[in-house]
Parts: structure tokens; sequence; C-alpha cells
């Protein structure tokens, strides 16, 4: 085979698996908004979320902006409805008031982009510009479909109304017991990624940081460890929360996390419409930072640098090499973990021993997103790319990192590098948390 003849079949390989990933999306899009009627596609289900109908044909206007003008040099579609759907313009409280296409004519907005994104895709020569290079803006188009679907997931959940979601149960925790923490030794690893096709401009470049051995928690705290701590007046002594965490904790009568009620038998909440008793055993979901900060402070332990976490996520001690994911390089399948909406609820606690890491941590992908103690920031000689507003304008002090994905999450969207953010006082994402511990002298 020559030369040119591999690089086509590159090429064609590329296209067919920007193809899939884009129409994956797509019945996700479809299967979040067609579970609802009109009125709940145009209402507002929280403050804090877009109505469903104003994430759809954002996703459309995204995906026209850089694949049909961009990448495609065809002409605008709607260039009058640039403005609406600009998250920059508008604030999502604000979003309900704005003169919105129909979800009518939203559905028939995303799919006319849709076309021609395809028509595109099948003629664009892949590479010559970065945008194109391993049909890069075809990936970027799909991260962005896909976590705005997480985000019209946590609109389905803030929802009043009777369920209309429905999934299979996650698998069980697999029979055996898992040591609470183990130790990750220290040293040097790869942080970040220059390799990674389709990894975001925050996620590079790959270098090189040192970490010192600590202890990570095995799994993500659960739900009932995350009781003992409510149930042993930790919402109530200021001593385990930060003095913003606190201020927050008071000033907004925080008493349990988002969606839980306490009952004459204990802990129950609210999950996509059904009331029902807590999972003792599954990782706690909906809690802010500053709460999953008090926890590690009551439990004598502290939350995970980012460093960290990546180290427990990608770090081989064997190789002393950086993993794609913490099973290996392989893209994620149901045995590894608790992706794309399969399930609605996270997993037991040691449900997904296929997808360990080297170091033995487990479910650091999927079931729910983890808050580390780092502030969003650029990595040593990042570079924005292909826009300032992917991540760059959120650097700083104001937002703390989060890793690994959650249930919601599509296996197109996260990747041991990823990098999600929130303001600490959010609980309305599927977040949750584990601990970690400085390891003493002489261990690792
Ligand atoms: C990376 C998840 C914080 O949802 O605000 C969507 C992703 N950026 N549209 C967000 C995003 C532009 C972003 N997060
Ligand atoms: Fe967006």
């Amino acid at each position: 085979m020559t030369t040119t003849e591999s690089k086509d079949l590159g090429a064609e390989e590329l296209r067919a698996r920007a193809a899939e990933a884009l129409t994956r999306a797509r019945a996700r899009s479809d299967a979040l908004t067609d579970a609802v009627d009109d009125e709940d596609l145009i209402r507002q289900h929280s403050k804090l979320m877009s109505p469903l109908v104003w994430d759809l044909a954002h996703i459309g206007s995204q995906e026209e902006l850089w694949l049909v003008r961009d990448v495609g040099g065809r002409e605008p579609l709607r260039p009058d409805i640039d403005d609406i759907y600009d998250a920059f313009q508008h604030a999502r409280a604000d979003r309900p008031a704005l003169p919105l296409l129909s979800p009518a004519e939203a559905r028939s907005y995303v799919r006319e982009v849709r076309e021609k994104a395809f028509d595109v895709l099948e003629r664009v020569p892949l590479g010559g510009r970065r945008l194109t290079e391993q049909a890069f803006a075809f990936g970027m188009v799909t991260q962005h479909e896909q976590q705005h679907d997480e985000t019209m997931l946590a609109t389905h959940q803030l929802r009043q109304g009777d369920p209309v979601l429905h999934a299979p149960e996650p698998p069980p925790a697999r029979p055996g017991t898992l040591p609470a923490e183990v130790l990750v030794p220290g040293g040097a690893f790869t942080m970040g990624t220059s390799a990674e096709p389709w990894a975001l401009d925050n996620e590079r470049p790959a270098h090189e940081i040192a970490v010192d051995a600590y202890w990570m928690d095995t799994t993500p705290v659960t739900s009932g460890a995350y009781a003992g701590f409510l149930d042993s007046g930790g919402y109530d002594d200021e001593r385990w929360w930060s003095p913003a965490g606190w201020a927050y904790r008071t000033g907004n009568g925080i008493t349990a996390p988002r969606f839980w009620k306490r009952e004459q038998d204990g802990w129950w909440r609210t999950r996509f419409g059904v009331y029902e008793r807590i999972t003792a055993t599954e990782p706690v979901v909906h809690v802010s930072f500053f709460e999953a900060e008090a926890y590690a402070a009551w439990a004598g332990r502290r939350l995970p640098t980012e460093a960290e976490w990546e180290k427990a996520a990608r770090f081989d001690p064997a190789s002393g090499r950086s993993r794609r994911f913490p099973w290996g390089d392989e893209e994620p399948g149901a045995e590894h973990a608790n992706l794309g909406q399969r399930h609605l609820r996270p997993a037991p606690a040691g449900a997904y021993p296929a997808g360990a890491s080297p170091t033995g941590v487990h479910q650091l992908i999927g079931d729910v997103w983890e808050w580390t103690s780092t502030d969003l920031h650029g990595y040593p000689g990042f570079a924005a790319f292909p826009y300032q507003e992917y991540s760059e304008v959120f650097f700083g002090p104001e937002y703390k990192v989060l890793r690994g994905g959650s249930f919601g999450t599509d296996a197109a969207a996260i990747r041991g590098t990823f990098r999600n953010w929130d303001y600490p006082i959010r609980r309305q994402i599927f977040a949750g948390f584990r601990t970690a511990r400085d390891a003493g002298p002489g261990e690792g």
C-alpha cells in the first residue's frame, strides 16, 4: 500500500468516526427533547438552566458556526439568530425572554445544519489547518453537543412532574471488599496531553509534574458515608467548613445535598421525578465543592488536587507512562465505566473492577464528576484554541476543577485528561467527590 492510500484510509476512518459520534450525540439530544411536550421545552425549570429548546438550537448554532461556516466556508443559514444562541450574550436566567425558535423551528434548524455539516464532512480535506486535522472541529462539535446533553439531563433532574426518562439499573457492586484507600507513589508523571486528537485546549500541552506520595479513596464517597456526616451534625459545626463554605451554608440554608429530604425513617431524595430512599452504597451526587470540602475535613482528610486526581487516573507505575484512561488506552466500554446516560444514577462503589487504575483506584471515570481542590488555570504553554471563550475566560480563582465525568457524560466527552469546572456553590450538576491524604514519611 502506498503512503497516499494509507493516508486516505485514515481520513475515511476519521470521517466515519466523526459521523458516528455526531449521530450518537444527536440521538441523545432528540431523546432528551422528545421526552417532554412543547410547553416543557419552552419553560425554564430553574433559573440556573436554559429552556431545553434554547440548548437544542444553541447546539445547532455552534455546529453551523464551526462546521458549516468556518470549516465548510458555506453561507450562513440563520445569521439573524447568532446573537440569541451566543451563551456570552445572555445569562441563562434571561434566555426564556428571548425570541427563541419554537420547538418545531429548532428541530428543523438543527436537522438542516446537520445535513450541511455531513456534506462538509464528506468533502473537506482533513488537514492543512488545525481545525480540520484529525477532524478536530467535528470532535469539538460532537463534544459540545454531548456537554449540552448532560446539561439538558441536569435540567430534567430539576424538572417538576412525573418521570419521563427511564433506564435500566447500573450493575451491582462486585463481591469482595475493596480497601478504603490506596497509596499512589510520589514522583513526576505526565499530566495533560499533546497527542489526544480531540483533546480540547485546556487539556494541552502534556507536561511533567511532580506529586508527593498520597493516599486516595478507592471509590467516590458514598451516600451512606455522607449521611454519617449529616447525622453527626456536620452541617451545624463550623469547624469543618471553610469561611466561604460556612457563609454559603448558613446564608443559603443548605442542610443536605440538593434533592435530599429527611424523613422519619432516614434520607430520601428525588431522582428524575422518582422519590426514593437514598442508596447507601452509591456515590453521593449533587453536592457543592463547599460541602465536599467540609465532609473531607470531618473525615480527617482533604480533597485531592487536580494533579493527584489525574495521576491516580493515568499513571502506570510499571511503565512510568500516563494512560488515556485508568484501565488503559482503549475507549470506554460498558464494563469499564458508568457513562452515556445508560443508567440514570451512579453505580454502587465497586461496580466496575475492570475500570480500575493500575494503582487500584476505582470509578474515576463515570458515575459522578469529582470536585478537586484546584482552581481552573491553563497548563504551562497553554494556548487558547479555537476560541478563548471555550476555557481561557474562566481561568482564575472563581472556578474549581471537576474530573472524570458522570453517568450523564458520553464517552466522546470524557478521558483521563478532560477538565470540567464550575462555581464552588453549584449542585445541580452530577457532582460528587472522593478524598485523599498526604502519605507519611517512608510511605510511597
Ligand atoms: C466545560 C461543561 C463547563 O457547559 O458550561 C458548553 C461546556 N462550553 N458550551 C459548560 C460548554 C460551551 C462548559 N463546561
Ligand atoms: Fe454551549
